[in-house]
């Protein structure tokens, strides 16, 4: 028996990454997944491959219409929702704020934030139906615990915006049943790097020394799938009493800074 036999969940962003790997381990956990994402990449098919069951959603969370329907066509297709995983993201512009052009700011924000906002804003209407659910939202340590990486302005303010909106929902949601919560992932091994631009970062002068030897867990890199089990257990009953909390995933590393 799967730990989310059952129940339909919706990724954001499933295509590649922490998404893709957050997919993969709901899949076989039992969970039909809509693999939402601007890009398909092998996510479905691999689900498929495996016996599971997945939809592919051509989405760009930063557009409403394309939001809504992902989620009209997940419903229709499985006729429920149970669990959602806000976790499309891009780094974008790094750069020094006199030269972070406001088009790159508002890239950022639309896709980080809004993006975040939009998935919740169509979802939580068939949460409610389902008068239970988890909603996951996939933040960072930038912007919440750490601050030392240089020019990431524009990012940092949209993932410490994701957790504003994260404990604002777990308050409005928990008399429907729905938890929300958020996982921070310090250093984790995907394709993000491809997603940054980063210009004169050197001129701000943050070049932080940081003690021979990290003492974090792995020196604080991880995997996709050590954030996806993380996902996983958000997703399940096993934290059934947990909501409004956000999760650090960095193997301690970001106590260091
Ligand atoms: N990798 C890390 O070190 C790290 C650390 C902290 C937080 N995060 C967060 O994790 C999340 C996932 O990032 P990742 O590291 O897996 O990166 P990734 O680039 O490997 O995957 C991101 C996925 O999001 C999709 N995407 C990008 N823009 C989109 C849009 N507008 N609409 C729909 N999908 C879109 C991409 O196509 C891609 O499949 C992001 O929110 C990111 O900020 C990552």
């Amino acid at each position: 028996m799967g730990m989310l036999d059952g129940k339909v969940a919706l990724v954001t962003g499933a295509g590649s990454g922490i998404g893709r790997a957050t997919a993969l381990r709901f899949a076989r956990e039992g969970a039909r997944v809509i693999v939402a994402d601007i890009a398909e990449g092998d996510t479905r098919s691999e689900i498929e491959r495996a016996g599971g069951v997945a939809m592919f959603a051509q989405c760009d969370v930063s557009n409403p219409e394309q939001v809504r329907k992902a989620v009209e066509d997940t419903v229709g297709r499985f006729g429920q929702l149970d669990i959602v995983v806000a976790n499309a993201g891009i780094n974008g512009v790094w750069a020094p704020i006199e030269e972070l052009e406001p088009e790159e700011w508002d890239k950022t924000l639309n896709v980080n934030l809004k993006g975040t906002y939009l998935t919740l804003h169509f979802a939580v209407p068939h949460l409610k139906e389902r008068k239970s659910g988890s909603i996951i939202i996939v933040s960072s340590v930038n912007g919440n615990r750490t601050f030392s990486t240089a020019g990431s302005t524009a990012y940092s303010a949209s993932k410490a915006g994701q957790v504003a909106i994260m404990k604002m929902q777990a308050l409005e949601l928990g008399r429907h049943r729905i938890r929300v919560n958020a996982v921070c992932p310090g250093a984790i091994h995907t394709h993000i790097e491809q997603s940054t631009k980063k210009h004169d970062t050197d001129k701000i002068g943050l070049d932080l020394i940081f003690p021979k030897g990290s003492p974090a867990i792995n020196g604080g890199e991880g995997e996709p799938d050590d954030v996806a089990d993380v996902c996983l257990f958000l997703a399940s009953e096993l934290s059934r009493h947990v909501s409004g909390v956000e999760i650090y995933v960095d193997g301690g590393q970001s106590l260091m800074r």
